[in-house]
């Protein structure tokens, strides 16, 4: 296996690349300059000492030559051509052998620090929630308590989610077909993310079918639909709606999440579901999140044969599209 290395692999890699080129360019043409070179010699050659066949005039012997002369330059072309296409499979395989070297190591290291800090944040969690159960405990320390305990929980979900990008990396990441109702998953998630809602003054009106039936891993499409309504929550000033309409149509189900916040420029759109990628990252750092969640969440609805799409204007809002096939009969 070999060693991560430093970021003078590029350097080295830049350089070797460099040469290698310079080298195979040079070996082409000075293979294909002494192959013609041997050719045209040998025909002068043979026309000096006059040896023509028996009955072919001098200029019949230039139109014959020059006639075998081009097929076996085309010949001679065929086999560099050949040989450039080997060559520049090989030479990209060493080439690009240390920046996949390098992303492995770097996935690896991914998985194996999620993996490592799950425990810690597991302890650290329970400890709070002792001390929170505790009535020992005074009272001025309770809201500590209570900050040091979402941040556990926030941290535990980024932790989670890097966990679940591995497994999609390492093709582990299994999904269920499962049946269940959309609308009412929707009205689920609304109902569970009704304090953070509340906490930033917005309110969440549902709406839309009573109910939409689905096919797809229900936990994967809980996630995706929690992530999408905490963005639209954490992005709505005070006072605003944000509305989740459920519906049916043409064997598809879907749900719409609707907000009146900032909204995001096309540039912005164009890279929300690019893994951690975080639109004006001033704005996102105060809340800290991973920018993977759409990430993972279109990856896992496109797997089930669904789809997650965002349409957004600046300054109006946003409208991001959950869609599911409905159970076949
Ligand atoms: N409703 C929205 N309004 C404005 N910007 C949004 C909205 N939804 C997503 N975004 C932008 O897309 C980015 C990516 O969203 P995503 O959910 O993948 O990551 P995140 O919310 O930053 O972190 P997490 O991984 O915790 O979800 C966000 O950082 C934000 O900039
Ligand atoms: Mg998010």
């Amino acid at each position: 296996m070999a060693e991560p290395r430093g970021p003078d692999v590029f350097a080295r890699a830049h350089l070797r690349l460099a040469l290698l080129f310079a080298g195979i360019v040079v070996i082409l043409v000075v293979v294909s300059s002494f192959i013609t070179y041997l050719n045209v010699r040998s025909d002068l050659q043979a026309a000096a000492r006059g040896v023509f066949t028996p009955g072919e005039t001098e200029q019949e012997f230039v139109t014959r030559s020059l006639g075998s002369f081009r097929w076996r330059l085309l010949a001679v072309d065929g086999a560099i051509i050949l040989a450039v296409g080997i060559g520049g499979l090989l030479y990209a395989r060493s080439t690009l052998r240390p920046i996949r070297d390098n992303v492995a190591a770097q996935k690896r290291f991914i998985a194996d620090a999620s993996h490592e800090l799950r425990t810690p944040l597991a302890i650290m969690k329970t400890d709070f929630e002792v001390a929170l159960r505790d009535t020992a405990f005074p009272d001025e320390a309770r809201p500590l308590l209570r900050s040091g305990l979402e941040e556990v929980d926030r941290m535990t979900g980024m932790v989670d989610d890097l966990l679940t990008l591995s497994r999609i990396d390492a093709h582990q990441e299994q999904l269920v077909d499962e049946r269940f109702d959309l609308a009412a998953l929707a009205r689920q998630t609304a109902h569970k993310l009704a304090g953070l809602a509340a906490a930033g003054g917005v309110t969440v009106q549902a709406g839309g079918a009573d109910s939409a039936p689905a096919a797809g891993d229900e936990r994967h499409v809980q996630r995706a639909l929690a992530n999408v309504l905490r963005n639209a929550l954490e992005h709505s000033p005070p006072g605003a709606a944000v509305e989740v309409q459920a519906l049916t149509a043409g064997g598809v189900s879907s749900v719409t999440v609707t907000d009146h916040g900032e909204g995001m420029t096309p540039d912005e759109l164009e890279h929300i579901f690019d893994r951690f990628y975080r639109a004006d990252s001033s704005r996102s750092q105060e809340r800290g999140g991973s920018g993977l969640g759409l990430a993972i969440a279109q990856w896992a609805l496109r797997r089930m044969g669904g789809d997650l799409v965002a349409a957004s204007t600046v300054g109006v809002g946003t409208r991001m599209t959950i869609t599911l096939p409905m159970p076949r009969a």
